[in-house]
């Protein structure tokens, strides 16, 4: 099973759009996917025709009991939208849920426990979050492996990609809990240069986490939300449709991530305003030197670690996004890092570590748009 949150906490940028397309996409394939609409706005139940007024119970009430035996269930409220397709409705009152939880304690986890509490019938969860940040997209993350960002070409949505990367990864972190994170370009018109310079920004900046499929902007996409109904069952000839039937076929192709993938900042090296901080614990030690892919291996003296008071070596290194593998020299001696677990057997049969730098900024596409609006702008 696998669980995505579809998350951006900037506003119109196709996450619902994209959670009701694809899930109709993947059960159009016979994955069976469950659709936690975890917006108050509830736009994902409104979209598939919920009358959310009417609602009884809702995400809301089974959030708030999550740890009860007795409470409602998500298997309780889930309403069923085609044989493979199952909807868990939202209304206005999900959102007091941040309020009423403020100061308990696991209050980032409900949504974790309701979902390991329900049978294990689905494929694939998919979860519509506000575009907002807060409880209810931190109880999304706490529950999903992938955090998938769609991004609409415009420079204030390129922007903000940084920081809700950033967000992301922090409360990765804090958790100690991984999140492959996935970017997809949504709105795309191929006539905007805009369109065009933010999918190859994407792409260049995020390489294998931006998805091959790009999703066109489409006028049918509209009209089937209007419509309450999924693209699946509103024009099967459009490019709308086209687009989340590649979306749905790349995201069931690939891999969950694997231990080896994943890069953990928790004990290892972790991202800092100015680089990379590496660290290691070693009072007894002489000697520290940092090398890897960055310095050429070269354990010249602009490698050694400083050592602090309480025996911590430390040196923060300006890197680049990208992947990079590193080892440390303690006393001569090359060692792979222990405080990370992520780690590859190198050319030489040796332990590299690997560490992994997200992109926060995109100044090429900055310099530009400047440029654009010239110098009275
Ligand atoms: N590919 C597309 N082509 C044309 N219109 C689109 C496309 N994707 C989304 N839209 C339209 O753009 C608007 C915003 O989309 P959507 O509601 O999916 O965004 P959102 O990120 O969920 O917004 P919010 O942040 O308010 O939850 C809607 O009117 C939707 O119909
Ligand atoms: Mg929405």
């Amino acid at each position: 099973m696998r669980t995505i949150a579809i998350i951006n906490q900037k506003g119109g940028c196709g996450k619902t759009t994209t959670a009701i397309n694809l899930a109709a996409c993947l059960a159009d394939q016979k994955k069976q996917v469950l659709l936690i609409d975890m917006d108050p706005q509830s736009h994902t139940s409104l979209g598939l025709n919920l009358k959310t007024t009417e609602l009884e119970l809702s995400l809301y009430d089974v959030l708030l009991a999550a740890g009860d035996q007795d409470g409602p269930r998500l298997e309780d409220i889930a309403v069923k939208v085609t044989d493979h397709l199952a909807l868990v409705p939202s209304n206005i009152v999900l959102s007091a849920f941040e309020q009423k939880l403020s100061g308990s304690p696991g209050r980032e986890s409900r949504l974790l426990q309701a979902i390991e509490r329900m049978p294990k019938q689905y494929d694939f969860i998919l979860i519509d979050c506000p575009p907002s940040v807060g409880l209810l997209s931190f109880n999304a993350l706490r529950a999903a492996q992938d955090a998938l960002i769609p991004v609409e070409p415009s420079f204030f949505s390129l922007h903000g990609l940084g920081k809700q990367i950033e967000s992301i990864q922090l409360f990765s972190e804090k958790l100690g809990h991984h999140i492959e994170i996935r970017t997809l370009v949504t709105m795309f018109d191929r006539r905007t240069r805009i369109a065009r310079e933010v999918l190859e920004e994407v792409r260049k900046h995020f390489g294998k986490r931006t998805l091959q499929t790009v999703i066109h902007y489409n006028v049918r996409l509209k009209e089937a939300a209007s419509y309450g109904t999924a693209i699946a069952d509103f024009d099967r000839y459009c490019a709308g449709y086209r687009d989340y039937t590649a979306l749905s076929r790349e995201l069931a192709a690939l891999e969950a991530p694997t231990v080896a993938d994943r890069p953990v900042y928790k004990q290892g090296p972790k991202p800092v305003r100015n680089g990379i901080l590496f660290s290691f614990d070693a009072p007894d030690v002489q000697s520290l030197k940092l090398v890897g892919d960055f310095n050429n291996w070269t354990p010249d003296r602009s490698a050694e670690l400083a050592k602090g008071e309480s025996g911590r070596w430390e040196k923060v290194v300006p890197l680049p996004p990208g992947k990079y593998h590193y080892k440390y020299i303690v006393d001569g001696a090359w060692k792979a890092d222990p405080a990370n677990p992520c780690n590859v057997v190198n050319d030489f049969g040796g332990i590299d570590s690997v560490i992994e730098v997200a992109p926060f900024e995109f100044p090429e596409l900055m310099k530009t748009e400047e440029s654009d609006r010239g110098p009275d702008a």
